[in-house]
């Protein structure tokens, strides 16, 4: 596991202080406001965890399984849906929670679908962003962290559905993939 690891880019300290800081403006942002907090699976689950510990307000929790990704590292701009939202965001204010922006396509879909579920206002908050890759354009409103453009995996972040439980965040060797 960790051999198939080239280099740690995020350390579990510079994680904990990223989600301290994300959660304090999401807590300002959204302050006297109750929240649906939408976790992006499988990859934002860890993330979203120390995320919403650091939030102070009001909050309910639900996920969606969305992706254009298929099992490698190349996007599609196929966006589907394999796991629904279990609340109904009709009239709420609500936060998007992924792991990392590429193409951007997931990102733009999830967007609008909330909207289309009327949600009464829809916020976006990845724990990475990748500007250069964007097929589509798309600003999150919170962003942990920019990197460039690298595989990296861990703290929910997979390849082929490995490598999640890392507990920090690495680039992958070129090799495992090639
Ligand atoms: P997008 O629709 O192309 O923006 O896809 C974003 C999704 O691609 C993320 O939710 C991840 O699941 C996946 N992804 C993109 N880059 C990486 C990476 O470096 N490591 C792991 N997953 C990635
Ligand atoms: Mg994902």
């Amino acid at each position: 596991m960790h051999n198939d690891v080239e280099k740690i880019l995020f350390s579990e300290e510079e994680l904990k202080k990223i989600c301290q800081r994300l959660g304090k403006q999401i807590t300002k942002a959204f302050e006297g406001q109750k929240v649906l907090v939408v976790g992006v699976l499988k990859g934002s689950f860890i993330f979203l965890g120390d995320l919403v510990k650091n939030i102070d307000g009001d909050l309910n929790i639900d996920f969606i399984d969305a992706s254009s990704y298929y099992n490698g590292t190349q996007t599609t701009s196929h966006v589907t849906i394999s796991k629904d939202l279990s609340i109904d965001p009709d009239g709420k204010c609500v936060l998007i929670v992924e792991d990392i922006v590429d193409s951007g396509n997931t990102a733009n879909f999830l967007v609008d679908y909330m909207k289309a579920k009327n949600a009464k206002d829809v916020k976006f908050c990845t724990l990475f962003d990748k500007p250069k890759r964007r097929q589509v354009a798309f600003t999150p409103d919170y962003i942990g962290a920019s990197v460039d453009d690298n595989f990296i995996v861990g703290y929910g972040l997979d390849y082929a559905e490995n490598y999640r439980h890392l507990p920090y965040i690495g680039i992958l060797k070129e090799s495992v993939y090639l």
